[in-house]
């Protein structure tokens, strides 16, 4: 049986946050059948039957498997039948399904708004459905509200009537044959931009009312995006309008409900003249990711989870192109390098996975949103791009979506596309990267006359594992800038007199391991290096120094070789390697340390000047802020120190214009060293907020704080609900990774396991499990493995990733702590 259309009518209560509704779902019967089996969760059905029939249907609510099954007395006959249900739900409180979300307006009141979030089997929390992604139908939507509130879907109103009862009953356009998880609808005081029209799409940006002057930057966005990728896949927009919606509790980032894609505010709501690049950039990412889902995941859906990195990946993939085009000078795809690497690093562990992995549970459908089906995925895809050439790669591309559209694709289908428009074996050589999990680290031997490439697994804790991929290797010698092409598997010659940069452009997800001549070669060569070159030459050292191949000295090394190095993204690196090394540091080594991150970091603001100054470029600023960071955390250098303090005193006295980004900086800076009255004003600062991301800056910026009884402080106000519960597990886990407190917030967190637990959101509770490798010490390793070995997650996968990266951690601090003096 399927259903090819859903009728639904929804009504909600915003005050009594309930919600009743009715769907007729015109479904064809192939066979008689006597028994309907579909998905719902945590509805009451108070009626079922069959349009135009007197068959009695018995429902049967089986919770455990979320699912409804209907009995009939008898058989119902083969043809097209419709099916009406009538049923009522809760709005709840876990950000999923049909739930609420709250805000405080501009009295103070509290206004409730009512939110859906689907992805990936949330649906059927809303509506009885076939929950799967393969099992696509129209929609027509009707709403019936209160007069005055403002509504919004996935299509345009195609009626908006007064009923008699003095309710407002509004209809929806029927959408494109899509997928359950892509429905959404919004209801509450809320308020809409005028339409942009771009090229005859119209868009908006709907926020709480009175936000309508922090939209301008991203209808610009948006309308970049619309076009840049319309014009990339050569396919009109599959929607009729598009609405970009900031909502105030939000689990996810962001979500692609075709036509009416859903935000965290943060993600949405900015003024450019307040934010740093990174917040910045972010958005037109977001915006981007989101919008290329339209036709990459909307328009073509995998055919079943395991499949999710053919949105995921692609999403991210064509948000870097997107936002890479909108903004040249923010040098994109050398930023991801960093993203990429920390995929590089979850996927060097034992237990980590093919992209592409069996899913049966809602549960682990959503452990698969991850750095390896982001980040892994979309770092393979450019790394096959580069390989067989941009052109060819779109031309396959739209192809594949052409080809599926309306309907569900799998890896397969994709790697033949491109197979067609490259000519390149693109499914054997693709095949390694998806099916397998791992990656290699290629090495480079000096031979007569040129060199010689070999293949083994890279692994963080050796675990002997021999995995084998096909890898597109890019290389060239120092001294020219064209590339040459190879596919390495077993190994490979290469003929050069001059040494050479294997992984050239810095694209491929692979490490390169250099031998002792080569190593020398190519640090000696760093000033002739792409930037992306750059990147990975120094965080392939490092990963090679957590995974014990060479020596800490290596990478402090290298570190001799920027001085003139201007990447923030290689000197953000380099800030979280001497993070790591400031975790492991013993007291009598501090001094040593401090002076080696002073003599790291200092020149940079030396050179860069400590303030702006006009003409500085946004990687200029972003770079003085890293700069001023590290200086004052790691360094703690008391004019980084004091100008930090100065700067938030200004901020927090309401005084005029600053670079955001230097500001972002000095409040980490005066948090990391902050005292209660610090803490006390940021709490104030970070409650009356003026911009969304100002709001998240000073909230992160609380668990940098020094002291046990701050870190408390924190929990308080989690628990008492005075910070979102979206934020809760990333703000623990940052408390996680403070050295001065993490013990005892990991103390705490156990005592509060069960408290916290009810506040965080089921579906981000893995995001705590992210500051566990920072818990090196001796003593608190072995109990968190001992506490996990007795609590169950419905993260396993997850929490094994982040156990095993915690005992690299602990390898790391083994080998190098004793004699680390020395070394810095
Ligand atoms: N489809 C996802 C949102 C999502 C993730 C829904 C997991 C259900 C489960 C959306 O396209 C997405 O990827 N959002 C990202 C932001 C993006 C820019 C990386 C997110 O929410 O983090
Ligand atoms: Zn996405």
């Amino acid at each position: 049986m399927v259903p090819s259309h859903y009728r639904l009518t929804i009504v909600p209560d915003l005050e009594s946050a309930r919600f009743s509704g009715s769907v007729v779902i015109d479904v064809d019967v192939v066979e008689p059948v006597d028994r309907i089996e579909l998905n719902a969760a945590e509805l009451e059905i108070d009626a079922v039957a069959v349009v135009g029939s007197g068959a009695t249907l018995t429902p049967d609510h089986e919770a455990e498997d979320q699912r409804l099954v209907l009995t009939l007395d008898e058989p119902l006959p083969a043809g097209p039948h419709g099916l009406h249900i009538e049923f009522r739900g809760i709005l709840n409180d876990q950000l999923r399904g049909f739930y609420r979300s709250r805000y405080r307006d501009a009295e103070g009141e509290e206004r409730t708004i009512g939110v859906t979030q689907f992805e990936a089997t949330d649906a059927r929390r809303a509506f009885p459905c076939w929950d799967e992604p393969d099992i696509k139908a129209t929609f027509s939507l009707t709403l019936v509200v209160e007069p005055d509130l403002f509504v919004v879907s996935n299509s345009s109103i195609v009626e908006d009537v007064i009923r008699e009862d003095g309710r407002r009953q509004v209809r929806f356009a029927e959408t494109m044959k899509m997928s359950t998880y892509l429905l959404a609808w919004i209801v509450g005081e809320l308020e809409a931009t005028e339409a942009v029209d771009v090229d005859g799409v119209p868009l908006r940006i709907v926020h709480e009312p009175g936000k309508g002057e922090l939209t301008g930057f991203s209808l610009a966005a948006g309308a970049f995006a619309l076009r840049y990728l319309r014009d990339y896949y050569a396919i009109p927009y599959p929607g009729d309008k598009l609405d970009l919606v900031a909502v105030p509790d939000f689990a996810w980032g962001a979500m692609e409900n075709l036509g009416c894609v859903t935000f965290r505010e943060n993600l949405l709501l900015v003024d450019p003249r307040r934010a740093t690049q990174r917040e910045m950039q972010r958005i037109v990412d977001v915006i981007a990711h989101e919008i290329a889902h339209m036709w990459f995941g909307d328009l073509v859906t995998m055919k079943w989870w395991n499949g999710i990195w053919l949105n995921e990946a692609f999403a991210t993939f064509m948000e870097l192109k997107t936002t890479d085009a909108c903004r040249p000078e923010w040098g994109r795809w050398i930023d991801f390098g960093t993203e990429a690497a920390s995929a590089r690093e979850i996927d060097a562990l034992a237990a980590t996975r093919p992209i592409d992995f069996p899913v049966a549970t809602p549960d682990e459908a959503n452990e698969m949103f991850d750095a390896l089906t982001y980040d892994k995925g979309a770092s393979v895809l450019r790394m096959l791009e580069q390989y067989v050439g941009d052109e060819a790669f779109r031309r396959g591309v739209g192809d594949y979506l052409r080809a599926h559209q309306y309907g569900n694709a799998e890896a397969v289908d994709l790697w033949e596309a491109l197979e067609k428009a490259s000519g390149e074996p693109v499914g054997s050589i693709m095949d390694t990267w998806i099916l397998q999990g791992g990656l290699p680290v290629v090495r480079v031997a000096k031979i007569e006359g040129g060199y010689r490439l070999t293949q083994r697994q890279f692994e963080l804790l050796d675990g002997g594992a021999g995995g084998r991929w096909i890898v597109p290797v890019l290389w060239r010698p120092v001294g020219s800038a064209d590339s040459h092409r190879l596919l390495l598997e077993e190994q490979a010659v290469v003929t050069s007199d001059e040494p050479i940069i294997v992984n050239a452009g810095g694209h491929g997800f692979y490490l390169v391991d250099y031998d002792d001549a080569c190593r020398a070669a190519t640090s000696e060569a760093y000033d002739r290096l792409a930037p992306l070159e750059r990147f990975m030459l120094v965080d392939d050292t490092w990963g090679l120094v957590l995974s014990g191949d060479v020596g800490l000295e290596v990478f402090l090394d290298l570190l001799e070789n920027l001085g003139d190095e201007r990447q923030p993204a290689i000197w953000d690196v380099v800030e979280s390697a001497m993070t790591e090394i400031d975790r492991i540091v013993p007291d009598a080594a501090r001094h040593a340390f401090k002076a080696r991150a002073d003599a790291v970091f200092t020149p940079l603001l030396v050179d860069l000047g400590w303030a702006p100054v006009d003409g500085d470029d946004d990687l200029v600023r972003k770079l003085r802020a890293t700069a001023l960071r590290a200086a004052g955390r790691l360094a703690d250098h008391d004019e980084a120190i004091d100008r930090s303090r100065t700067i938030v005193s200004s901020i927090l006295d309401g005084g005029g214009a600053h670079d955001p980004d230097l500001a972002a900086a000095a409040v980490g800076v005066v948090a990391w060293h902050g005292t209660d009255d610090d803490f006390d004003r940021f709490v104030e600062r970070f409650e009356n907020a003026a911009t969304p991301q100002d709001k998240v800056r000073f909230l992160y910026s609380l668990a940098a704080f020094p002291h046990e009884r701050q870190a408390d402080e924190v929990f308080r106000m989690m628990l008492a609900g005075r910070i979102r519960s979206q934020d809760a597990p990333g703000l623990i886990a940052t408390m996680l990774t403070n050295r001065r407190v993490n013990a005892a917030v990991w103390a705490k967190l156990k005592r509060r396991w069960d408290e916290v637990h009810e506040i965080v959101p089921e579906a981000i509770a893995k995001n705590l499990h992210r500051g566990l490798r920072a818990l090196t010490h001796p003593e608190s390793a072995d109990d968190v493995r001992q506490w996990f070995a007795q609590h169950e997650t419905s993260h396993p996968k997850s929490l094994a990733q982040r156990l095993e990266l915690l005992s690299v951690y602990e390898g790391f601090r083994g080998r190098e702590q004793g004699g680390i003096a020395e070394k810095l």
